[in-house]
């Protein structure tokens, strides 16, 4: 693994992450053998607006039940399973990190949903699947973390059918630098690799893909993060929640992204990116 990802890939690898979300969905009470995809939500939609948002991007999606689609960066597998859920389709999550792919597996099974949803550690600039492989993609909130982000989008192009849909959500930069750190998916500016959004843009279609669909969501992730504040002393955190994945100082990470969000240092994109089928 080159020296960046490894980085990044510490960043994302909690110890005993699914012994702690058990222990967490224990002290709330749950029974474990009756666990639904809404009790998993404190902890398993990484991504700004959480389920919210994710049952948005599914209609956007226009997917249906007949699809293989593949979540690239699907952390543990949040809307990966919410996305099969609410469609029908196969989904294949990939992530880089293996400490979320096995938590994925095995709150998958504790769901009931392994028949149409598989994970593998697999990094996103070297999918681990032939050309024309699947129906859509599906990304949320990865390409932060990705430096090469021509790369990444070519591999995504690769491995979709002509004519599929790529349904991308992702944090960019705005008029603004430096950002504040650290922040929900970085420690430090050493793994956050923001572009502004019309640059963004210009990659993905760098890669081949036709834009067909690009709304500006940051007043919406504006509204979240409206009462983040600078925690003061020990943090008091909830059984479940995204800490669990990134670590117990996600006050100040997403008072962080607050700030960078209220002063024009982040802003929020979602896309639907077309292979065209020539
Ligand atoms: C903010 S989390 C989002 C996770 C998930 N998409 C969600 O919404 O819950 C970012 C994820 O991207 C993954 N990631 C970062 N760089 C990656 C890469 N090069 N290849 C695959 N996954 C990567 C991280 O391991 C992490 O799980």
């Amino acid at each position: 693994m080159v020296e960046e990802i490894k980085h990044i890939h510490s960043y994302y690898s909690p110890s005993d992450l699914y012994g702690k979300i058990i222990d967490g969905l224990n002290k709330l009470g749950k029974d474990l053998s009756k666990i639904t995809l809404d009790d998993l939500q404190p902890v398993d939609e990484f991504h700004i607006r959480g389920d919210a948002a994710t049952k948005e991007l599914i209609k956007l999606s226009e997917f249906t039940p007949d699809m293989h689609i593949l979540d690239v960066g699907c952390g543990i597998g949040g809307s990966t399973r919410r996305l099969s859920h609410e469609t029908g389709c196969r989904v294949t999550g990939i992530d880089l990190s293996d400490e979320y792919i096995d938590t994925a597996q095995r709150l998958t099974q504790l769901l009931n949903m392994e028949e149409k949803v598989k994970f593998h550690a697999a990094s996103a600039l070297e999918l681990p699947f032939d050309d024309d492989s699947f129906d859509g993609v599906w990304s949320l909130q990865m390409n932060m973390n990705v430096e090469d982000k021509l790369s990444w989008l070519k591999e995504t192009y690769r491995v979709l059918k002509p004519g599929g849909r790529a349904i991308l959500y992702e944090v960019c930069g705005h008029k603004n630098t430096p950002q504040y750190f650290p922040v929900p998916w970085a420690q430090d500016s050493s793994m956050s690799f923001l572009v502004p959004p019309a640059s963004f843009r210009n990659i993905i279609e760098a890669a081949g893909f036709e834009i067909s669909v690009w709304n500006d969501k940051t007043d919406l992730a504006k509204i979240a993060f409206a009462n983040a504040k600078q925690p003061v002393g020990e943090p008091t955190l909830p059984p479940l929640g995204v800490y669990l994945l990134v670590g117990k100082d996600i006050q100040t990470k997403a008072y962080n992204l607050r700030r960078n969000l209220d002063e024009e240092r982040v802003s929020l994109i979602e896309t639907v990116a077309i292979k065209p089928d020539l």
